[in-house]
């Protein structure tokens, strides 16, 4: 007889899973409790020692994972942070969501704590039904098919290229199956098998990931890139400064695709580690109408805008906003509109793309890694995405945020600019990068995580279970710090 898997399998015994469960903090503090400077000492050594066997240099401070709750991130020395940050905009339901901490105790999950399986090679039976019935229930409209990657954004990111250039080619070609010549050219990297006069689209400022493929795209800071070889006939496009240069930067990307190979046009609907950068509508509707003109696929990369924050589900989903007004929504349905592929990652805690089913390589093995997705983080999202569901998390999103904004802006200090935003996706600048730097330092020693974004931007990016009196509190020790900035 099969048994199913139990704690004892995996070397715990119940009691002793209990106790360590009974070790997670279950109720937040009423506001940040802050003891010593943060990093606090006990980081700074943990710290100091990761350095010395990897690279310590980026990590802020230590967490505490197991006293960490709700909003409240807790540190190795014994601080409870308001986190308005989230793991750089991962975390939708915040630290030890209830509904999580029980799922993950559920036999389902624990024979795939026991082992990964190569998904691509031998999928568990529930694999589909997951897919179907969870994952697929967020697709944005007319995006049928979902292919789950390892679980980085850009990992998401190269593979959905990687299925637009094989699309593009088997339109150029009018066949889906290579040629013998290029078969046997891409073996030596040439055309025409490998088509490298091909190129990817992508804006000033936009950011993709770090990877080999996906770094040709990213444009966010240069010492990300410095020394690595990049594609370099991939062009990169103006992104608009304001709603007045729309049209020109539309008229730069007619004309890119008009006179270049192009495979795919890739945007995120805010522009955000390169600052948090907004267009309107109506310049995504543009790059919509271009992109199909010239059958260029249209990635929209929603790895950070995605899974709630911006009050709606996916931040694509704003592109619809005015045509009711116009009267152009006849017509102009949200399938329409939807970009080919979505890339997401972070706040799913798993990482894939959305496609179009005419994105499905003729050909298997062509999108293919080892694990191809892992079924413990499909598990996870499901659960993210059934809270969101079910405790209209998204809604919620909305009023705070507008709530947010608008005090932000009440506060009506000389040095907060450019306050922008939609949902709790808030953004605003300070007039220099060191007065920001020093801002986000003085917040975090006060009891508040946020985060920075391109030269002199403060970026917002809570857990959706934020709420109005987090807010309070965010907006209580901002207006402290302001106070005494120098
Ligand atoms: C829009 C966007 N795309 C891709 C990535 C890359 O994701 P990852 O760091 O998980 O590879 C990021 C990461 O910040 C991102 O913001």
């Amino acid at each position: 007889m099969p048994r199913t898997l139990s704690l004892r399998c995996i070397g715990l015994s119940h009691r002793r899973c209990r106790c360590l469960l009974s070790t997670l903090a279950r109720e937040e503090p009423a506001r940040p409790l802050v003891h010593t400077l943060v990093p606090g000492p006990r980081s700074l050594e943990l710290a100091r020692e990761l350095q010395e066997v990897s690279e310590g240099r980026t990590v802020q401070f230590f967490h505490d994972p197991h006293k960490s709750f709700g909003n409240y991130v807790a540190d190795v020395d014994g601080n409870l942070l308001l986190d308005a940050f989230c793991f750089i905009a991962s975390l939708p339901l915040g630290y030890n969501h209830p509904n999580l901490v029980e799922a993950a105790q559920s036999p389902a999950w624990l024979p795939h704590l026991a082992q990964r399986p190569a998904l691509g090679y031998s999928a568990p039976p529930e694999w589909v039904h997951t897919l179907r019935t969870k994952i697929l229930s967020v697709a944005p409209q007319g995006l049928a098919n979902v292919q789950m990657t390892c679980g980085c954004g850009a990992s998401a990111v190269e593979n959905a290229l990687k299925a637009a250039f094989i699309r593009k080619r088997a339109l150029e070609r009018g066949d889906v199956n290579p040629t013998t010549a290029e078969l046997d050219s891409c073996m030596r990297n040439s055309e025409p098998g490998s088509p490298n006069s091909m190129a990817v689209v992508s804006f000033e400022h936009a950011f993709h990931g770090r990877l080999f493929g996906s770094l040709s795209t990213t444009r966010s800071k240069s010492i990300h890139k410095v020394d690595i070889p990049a594609f370099g006939n991939w062009p990169v496009l103006p992104f608009p400064k304001d709603e007045q240069d729309e049209a020109r930067c539309l008229d730069l990307v007619d004309k890119t695709l008009s006179e270049q190979r192009v495979a795919a046009l890739i945007v995120e609907p805010i522009l955000s580690e390169g600052g948090d950068l907004h267009a309107s509508p109506a310049f995504f509707r543009g790059l919509r109408e271009l992109t199909r003109h010239y059958q260029v696929a249209m990635v929209c990369d929603e790895v950070q805008t995605g899974v709630g924050a911006t009050g709606r589900f996916w931040a694509h989903e704003h592109w619809s906003e005015g045509l009711e007004k116009t009267g152009q929504g006849v017509g102009t349905g949200a399938a329409e509109l939807a970009p080919d592929m979505v890339t997401f990652a972070k706040k799913m805690q798993a990482s894939g793309f959305f496609f179009k089913p005419e994105f499905l390589p003729p050909q298997a093995f062509r999108i293919y890694s080892t694990w191809s997705g892992d079924p413990l983080r499909a598990l996870q999202a499901s659960v993210i995405i059934d809270t969101i569901v079910a405790d209209h998390l998204v809604e919620r999103v909305h009023s705070v945020g507008d709530y947010l904004i608008h005090a932000l802006a009440d506060l009506n200090h000389p040095l907060v600019e450019r306050i922008r935003g939609r949902g709790t996706f808030i953004a605003f600048d300070l007039p220099s990068p060191a007065q920001r730097d020093h801002l986000l330092g003085e917040m975090r020693n006060q009891g508040v995580l946020v985060g920075s974004s391109g030269d002199k931007t403060v970026r917002l990016r809570p857990a959706l279970i934020f709420d109005k009196h987090h807010a309070d509190i965010l907006l209580d020790i901002l207006a402290r710090v302001l106070r005494h900035m120098p």
